[in-house]
């Protein structure tokens, strides 16, 4: 049995095991699922390391890269475009307030970590959530799960608005809808076994009768791939990929609808991320689960999730299916984003090899700029942009975008073609000739007529 380098790295960085602690025997591993559920280095199941694992022995390999890694045994997941939505999200709002310092401390102002973001998870799907640190990515998940109490907005989920029902309201709910957290070493506590930890969600909703739950947590070890007799380790025992599966068990145990997941493979080493991402997606398929999957990793978010929606200082600018945001990106901050991965800049960018690098820092969600909040780092902004706010247009089937300007790199339009649709001249003035369209109303999901940039009106394609 050998370990790859990393599988070393991160046992010596690990705490030391102790007696009865997992072995590399492959009789621990006994029992076990396939090839998706296999692990991750560290202790338990390294005897079953896979060959991607395997493969990083080879000193003068290059490191391959996790579409590599994860293409070798999973399929990018697929959209299903007849698919009901299971949660709709509408016009969502999170204003956190600011209070004054002193003694009598007053509001001040307000962080607008979310502001007004509409989209729909459809059932048994993926939708990618991405953007920069402090975009509004985890609040928006944390709304989702009532970790905080919306300012406006609605999440519609089983005839339910999730954001306006009392907590004891939500308690049936809860179970429903799940959370997987980043960072595996602070989201599950250290002095609970892995037992009580999958366990506990079992008994406080009543999922099974208590001489069962053993059974029960068992049996979710084995489907996320650890070993069911570990029930009884605690979680400085295992590696960072396993400790991930721990917590993916344990929103498994409550069998939910939908699985918020916040950056759950960002911690970890690449082959790692592979081996977590295909276990989650074996996860969806057996169990039809949901995803609202929040990730910095666009080459992570590409392979997971069919839809992505790219969020700005908490506004989404621009959401569509995989061919759309990654082939035929419309907004300037998506393509920025884009140019930055390395495997997929090529395509996302008609074959421009090089960067495009943002000027200036994400301002203050306290005070977001006028109109359109990019402007200030936007590299083709108008007059226009610094005075209306650019509202999130239906462009194609599965693609919109917020942008005065909306096109491909480099293709951009002259004047603004939102200028009519708002009521205004191409600078952004009323103009008392024209009237304001209708249409203009953001809502989750899409429509049967969207606007053609080409034709410059709205209808069928
Ligand atoms: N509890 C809070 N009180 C006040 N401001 C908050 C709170 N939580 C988040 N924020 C602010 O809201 C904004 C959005 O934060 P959020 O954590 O949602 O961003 P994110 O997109 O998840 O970033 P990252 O990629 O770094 O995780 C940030 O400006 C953040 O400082
Ligand atoms: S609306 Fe203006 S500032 Fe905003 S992204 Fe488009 S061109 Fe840039
Ligand atoms: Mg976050």
């Amino acid at each position: 049995m050998t370990h790859s380098r990393s599988e070393d790295a991160e046992l010596s960085a690990s705490e030391p095991r102790h007696a009865g602690a997992p072995t590399d025997n492959p009789a621990d591993t006994k029992g076990h699922r396939g090839s998706a559920a296999r692990d991750d280095g560290g202790a338990g199941d390294v005897a079953a390391s896979s060959s991607l694992l395997d493969k990083r022995d080879h000193e003068d390999q290059a490191p391959e890269s996790f579409t590599e890694l994860v293409g070798q045994t999973h399929k990018a997941a697929v959209l299903d475009p007849t698919a009901e939505p299971v949660l709709t999200v509408s016009n969502l709002k999170m204003y956190f307030p600011v209070k004054s310092g002193g003694l009598v401390r007053r509001k001040v102002g307000d962080v607008q970590a979310v502001d007004g973001v509409s989209f729909e998870v459809p059932e048994g799907g993926s939708l990618g959530l991405v953007g920069e640190s402090g975009c509004g990515k985890s609040t928006t998940g944390r709304l989702i799960t009532r970790l905080y109490e919306p300012t406006g907005g609605s999440m519609m989920f089983q005839g339910k608005d999730l954001a306006t029902l009392s907590q004891k309201e939500m308690l049936p709910l809860r179970r429903e809808v799940q959370m997987i957290f980043q960072d595996p070493y602070s989201s599950l506590n250290p002095r609970h076994t892995v037992g009580t930890i999958v366990g506990t969600p079992l008994l406080v909703h009543n999922m099974v009768p208590k001489k069962q739950v053993l059974s029960r947590v068992q049996e979710l070890l084995e489907v996320v791939g650890l070993n069911p007799e570990h029930y009884n380790r605690y979680p400085n025992e295992f590696s960072g990929g396993q400790r991930q599966r721990i917590g993916i068990a344990r929103a498994l145990a409550l069998q939910p609808k939908v699985m918020v997941a916040d950056e759950p493979v960002s911690a970890l080493d690449v082959s790692i991320q592979a081996q977590v991402i295909n276990l989650l997606q074996d996860i969806q398929h057996e169990f039809n689960v949901a995803f609202l999957f929040i990730a910095h990793d666009l080459a992570v978010v590409r392979h997971f999730c069919p839809e992505v929606a790219v969020m700005y200082l908490g506004k989404i600018v621009e959401i569509g299916d995989r061919e759309s945001i990654y082939g035929r990106a419309h907004h300037p901050y998506t393509q920025a984003l884009l140019s930055a991965v390395p495997d997929i800049k090529q395509a996302a960018t008609g074959g421009r090899r090089e960067r495009i690098r943002l000027e200036g820092d994400v301002p203050s969600p306290i005070n977001p700029p006028s109109g359109c909040r990019f402007r200030t780092r936007c590299p083709i902004a108008q007059e226009i942009c610094a005075k209306h706010e650019p509202p999130l247009l239906q462009i194609g089937k599965r693609h919109k975008v917020a942008c005065h300007f909306p096109g491909e790199l480099g293709k951009n339009p002259s004047e603004p073609l939102t200028a009519r649709l708002l009521g205004v001249d191409n600078a952004g003035s009323p103009d008392p000739g024209a009237s304001p369209s209708k249409d203009l109303v953001t809502k989750p999901g899409y429509d049967d007529t969207w606007f053609d940039l080409d034709k410059r009106s709205f209808g069928r394609a």
